[in-house]
């Protein structure tokens, strides 16, 4: 019989690696106070709302509300299971993973997809170079790429037959219904599979560690679809992924090139700019911006020059925005994207338009004044609204009064109103921006609006009570065998507490009792998010027992509906009263 990783085998993983150590390549963290403190590589942040806690060697980000310990660390960071992140960890302290481990389902099935793509990839490849490939080679030939790009790349064939890559993988050991679930064969209506890609050239898009997790494949002619993508699988999300930052990621660059097809990075690649990635035929998502801030510190969007690469440059703007990275937007010419660029005008006419990228403010006053005559009076005004708005998001005051004065002068009107104006949208701002941050710290602090765990109706007071109870338990297991009798698992409103609170009573019995570490097994990632919440909350007042049971009693009491200790309901002068009292209490 297979076995969990056991108890004793994961306290080692995660004695041997330190959190700091295992945190930092990815995250640049600053002290602040006992903690550590940096700019959250989950979701796209200017301020640093992830802290990582030394002491109880986990994690929490309050904006976002991932948390955990290095394990769950290292299998979000990377996208892995949660079997091969304590794999990764355990080679790098050099521990043999114990033989015999039960493999969760998931990855199992996983590594089956991976292991069908890999084997697929090869298939195409031998095709393009065999006989059935002939055309296939002929057009990637016809666009300029020789043998070494095309292996480099690991390009192929998918040859114009209904079955043979069926045929092919199930001779492997592969099934119709997995290789339809990994999107590599589809059911017909008669219940036959066939291939789902035919008759056009492959390109495989691999991760970060290697794997090929999905494909994209292209007509030789101008039949539609042009592309076909492989969607979502257990190993693969659209939305997280980059064309060819596998290779770009070696680049000696801080900066990389990001454009819009895989024609175009591999032409970039084969001119020497190892440092372009693509997205996969989506609008840039957030996590790709995200992505694209752990490998880069500027990033030059290079998005073709018609209508639509235009607008998707905007978009992408947006995306890239919301994290910590410079954005140059280049205005491409003498072509409608790079590969033609590169093929019609060479390198060099590349490297100009590269570094004659604007920035993404010039990128924004430009797009303003697009289509508007600055002689006629709407115009001017219509112009000057919208640059008053791309002036006021610039941080940079210095930067801010250099673009002010030359729209001022651009649109021919008065530098002090328009400055006037841009103040005004900033102290707008500002105030927003106040609120926001209130509205955050009452979330750290007080914690109400978290993760909807608890079924409707539910007083704050309640939710309050039962969170403070387990922060208390997790910090003082041995405070249970003395509130253990007072309080069950069906006394918590929240199912999640009450899962939370058996496994804290059933491990204090025990010699190692529960913490963050012991949940990341056998809870979802937005609960170890919440267990970790909870471990590092503010909110235990005294951290005694007769705390806990003042708790319980609040709990016990509880008929929710009743309203009047809602947290969410305080006014201001009540919420710093309430913050200034638990600070005192903590001292
Ligand atoms: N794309 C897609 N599906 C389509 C068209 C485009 O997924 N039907 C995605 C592909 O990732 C493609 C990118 O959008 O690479 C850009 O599209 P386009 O500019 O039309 O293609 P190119 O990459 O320029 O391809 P080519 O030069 O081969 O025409
Ligand atoms: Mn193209």
């Amino acid at each position: 019989m297979a076995q969990r990783l056991s108890d004793d085998f994961l306290r080692l993983v995660r004695e041997k690696n330190d959190i700091e150590s295992t945190i930092a390549p990815y995250v640049s963290l600053r002290r602040s106070g006992r903690n550590l403190v940096g700019l959250c590589p989950f979701h796209g942040e200017k301020t640093p709302s992830f802290t990582v806690y030394t002491d109880q060697q986990h994690y929490y980000c309050y904006g976002c509300g991932a948390g955990g310990d290095v394990i769950t660390f290292t299998k979000n960071i990377q996208n892995l299971s949660f079997y091969d992140a304590v794999k990764v960890l355990a080679e790098r302290a050099g521990l043999r993973m114990p033989e015999n481990y039960a493999d969760d389902g998931m990855d199992k099935l996983r590594r089956r997809c991976l292991a069908a793509n890999r084997e697929a990839a090869r298939f195409f490849y031998e095709c393009l170079k065999s006989e059935k490939g002939r055309e296939g080679l002929q057009y990637l030939r016809s666009r300029g790429l020789d043998a070494s790009i095309i292996s480099h790349f690991g390009l192929g064939f998918a040859p114009n037959e209904w079955d043979s890559l069926k045929k092919h993988l199930n001779e492997k050991g592969f099934r119709n219904d997995e290789l339809e679930q990994f999107n590599l064969v589809r059911k017909s209506q008669r219940g036959t599979y066939y291939d789902a890609f035919r008759n056009r050239v492959m390109f495989p898009i691999i991760n970060l560690q290697g794997d090929v997790i999905a494909f994209g494949g292209r007509v030789m002619d101008d039949s539609k679809p042009k592309y076909l993508n492989s969607s979502d699988t257990v190993a693969f999300r659209k939305r997280q992924g980059l064309f060819a930052l596998n290779f770009a990621k070696n680049s000696s660059e801080k900066t990389l090139i990001l454009c819009e097809g895989y024609m175009d990075v591999i032409s970039l690649h084969r001119f020497g700019f190892t440092n372009a990635v693509a997205g996969l035929g989506t609008a840039l998502t957030e996590e790709q911006a995200n992505l694209i801030s752990r490998y880069a510190e500027e990033v030059y969007i290079c998005y073709d020059a018609d209508e639509a690469g235009q607008k998707a440059a905007r978009r992408a703007i947006e995306s890239l925005g919301k994290v910590n990275v410079k954005i140059k937007v280049i205005r491409l010419s003498g072509g409608k994207d790079p590969d033609e660029i590169l093929n019609k005008n060479g390198v060099e006419y590349m490297r100009r338009l590269l570094s004659g990228a604007m920035n993404d403010t010039e990128f924004r006053l430009t797009g303003a004044k697009k289509g508007l005559d600055l002689s006629v009076n709407n115009d001017k005004v219509v112009y000057t609204n919208a640059a008053a708005e791309i002036l006021a998001s610039i941080p940079n005051p210095v930067q801010r009064d250099v673009y002010l004065s030359a729209v001022a002068e651009d649109a021919g009107v008065s530098r002090d109103a328009l400055s006037a104006q841009v103040e005004r949208i900033r102290r707008k701002k500002k105030t927003k921006e106040d609120h926001a941050r209130f509205d955050r710290i009452v979330k750290e602090t007080v914690g109400t609006t978290r993760t909807p765990i608890y079924p409707e109706g539910v007083s704050g007071g309640r939710k309050n009570a039962e969170e403070r109870l387990l922060s208390c338990l997790l910090r003082n297991p041995d405070f249970c065998r003395q509130v253990s009798g007072e309080i069950g698992p069906q006394d918590f409103a929240s199912p999640l507490n009450a899962k939370i609170y058996s496994v804290i009573l059933e491990k204090s019995e025990t010699s190692s009792p529960a913490d963050v570490h012991t949940f990341s097994q056998m809870l979802a990632d937005e609960e170890i998010g919440y267990v970790s919440y909870l471990d590092a909350s503010d909110r235990v007042l005294a951290n005694t027992v007769a705390e806990c049971l003042d708790c319980i009693a609040k709990i016990k009491s509880d008929d929710s509906g009743a309203q009047e200790e809602d947290p969410g309901k305080w006014d201001n002068e009540e919420f710093l009263k309430q913050i200034e009292r638990i600070r005192n209490e903590k001292k």
